[in-house]
């Protein structure tokens, strides 16, 4: 601590101390008592605003103790906490607890992790870890690349390096707009969102993304895929890469990788595996069938703060030459002095990816990753999938419960009233409406949180269990809720 200047920010060692063992008493306190709160207090915004109360930007400071503390039970009494047991919505984990003081550690370090020579541990450390993410999922551990914010910024990154590697060589100078010929990407109908994005983003166009349909398993159909591919060539357009899913976000199915590899071998294509959700349970020896291929692909994106358990926000972009990254992110603007003699070992993650200065968010997933562990993780994967397995299981053995599929860790289902309901037309019209204010009345109860998926045009209640805190009796409670809900619900509805 500089004691020659009197600063309005610095915290002097013995307040630290004080603040700090008392926000770490209250977190200890939380994480012992949160199953015992609601999942969500279901507070409106208003209401909020109002908690935190109408006022400007403060002219004075305030002492840190009491903001902290304040900041504490803002947070304690009204979040929504996808750390509760029974939180299976979207696909937000339970969050490792020594990720929190990651960040902690991270954030009084403060590394600059874009430039090796800002931040040298951390640079050493990120390396390590995007090397064991891909270890962890099996591919050769030669692939490179970078942590990002999350799944959308990783398939960004990996779009942008596919773009360089397939488009005209002169893309950088003359943009899209010099290419002769239309880019095209194919996918299916299932991916996430991120791909029309992405094409809008950076230029390629929405019209410019193939949906590819999928089959009765949710996987794309690869015969239709290769027809479309060959309908876009004789056309005169350009295909440039093929996006499998490794689990998608709505159900979880795993595309045909390994012939999606092959296709995309024929035509030269840039295979590229979103992998945000579901492939980190290629550790498992009896899922890792399922992802057969991964190995071939050019980049994958995978998301540490989804099935991998660490605290928002931690993505990963994989590739398999990262020169390819360095192609499409790399400048060397006069005012950087990063370059290093030893180049071979030095790495600048500015030139990976978009952003230049960069967080330390390697730490909390290097962390996770020692304390848990290979065999750690094959455990926890395996149980939440079969959490999923037990949901389905149950609901298909409940007279008003329909499972309609599972995948990895999800499960859907809807809820149908055990009386026979209006002709065929409408009976699916009608269950749609009574499972979508279902799905309402649940999140907004506080009981359990549920997402929701449309599945071969039906509304469907959708469980992902990435949360190492929910266990078999949360499944068997989370049946007797959506019953006793669905039972009233629909009651208030023909009435
Ligand atoms: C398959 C898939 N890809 C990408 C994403 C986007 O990830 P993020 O929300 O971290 O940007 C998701 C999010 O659920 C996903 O499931």
């Amino acid at each position: 601590m500089n004691k020659n200047r009197d600063t309005p920010i610095e915290i002097s060692p013995e307040t630290f101390r004080k603040i700090g063992y008392q926000l770490v008493d209250a977190v200890a306190h939380f994480l012992d008592t949160l199953p015992d709160k609601r999942v969500t207090p279901g507070e409106s915004p208003q209401h909020l605003k109002k908690i935190i109360g109408h006022v400007s930007l403060p002219d004075q400071g305030r002492a840190p103790d009491e903001l902290l503390a304040h900041a504490a039970t803002l947070l304690f009494d009204h979040s929504l906490f996808n750390g509760h047991p029974k939180f299976l919505g979207y696909i937000t984990s339970s969050a490792a607890p020594l990720g929190a003081l990651a960040d902690l550690l991270a954030a009084t370090v403060n590394p600059n992790v874009g430039a090796q020579i800002l931040s040298p541990m951390a640079t050493a450390i990120e390396k390590q870890t995007v090397q064991w993410l891909a270890e962890l999922i099996g591919v050769s551990p030669e692939y490179g690349g970078i942590l990002v914010s999350g799944g959308n910024m990783a398939n960004f990154t990996a779009f942008l390096a596919a773009r360089t590697a397939k488009a005209p060589k002169n893309i950088k100078e003359e943009g899209i707009s010099g290419a002769s010929s239309k880019l095209i990407v194919y996918c299916s109908k299932t991916t996430h969102t991120w791909i029309e994005k992405a094409s809008h983003l950076f230029g390629l166009g929405t019209h410019s993304i193939r949906w590819i349909p999928t089959d009765d398993a949710q996987k794309m159909d690869n015969a239709l895929l290769e027809q479309a591919i060959q309908n876009d060539l004789q056309k005169g357009y350009q295909p440039i890469m093929v996006i499998g899913t490794a689990g998608d976000v709505s159900t979880g199915a795993v595309d045909d990788l390994e012939g999606i590899a092959a296709i995309c071998k024929t035509y030269q294509l840039w295979f590229h595996v979103d992998g945000a959700y579901g492939i980190p349970a290629a550790i498992s020896p009896a899922q890792k069938p399922l992802f057969k291929g991964i190995e071939e692909a050019d980049s994958i994106a995978l998301d540490p703060h989804k099935w991998l358990y660490c605290p928002l926000e931690a993505g990963c972009t994989l590739v398999k030459d990262p020169n390819h990254l360095i192609e499409t992110f790399s400048s060397h603007p006069v005012y950087y002095n990063f370059s290093n003699k030893d180049e071979a070992v030095s790495q600048n993650y500015y030139e990976y990816g978009l952003q230049n200065s960069r967080g330390f968010r390697a730490l909390k997933v290097w962390l996770t990753l020692q304390q848990v562990g290979r065999k750690g993780y094959i455990q926890l994967i395996e149980e939440d999938i079969q959490l999923a397995k037990l949901l389905f299981d149950l609901a298909k053995a409940h007279p008003e419960l329909e499972a309609i599929t599972h995948h990895l860790s999800i499960t859907t289902l809807r809820y149908v009233p055990s009386e026979r309901l209006r002709p065929t037309d409408q009976r699916e019209t009608y269950l749609n409406t009574l499972n979508q204010a279902l799905l309402n009345t649940l999140q907004q109860g506080g009981e359990v949180f549920l997402s929701n998926a449309i599945v071969a045009g039906k509304y469907c209640l959708r469980g992902c269990i990435v949360n190492f805190r929910t266990s078999k009796k949360d499944i068997e409670e989370i049946i007797d809720i959506i019953v006793r809900e669905g039972k009233k619900m629909h009651q208030k509805l023909i009435s």
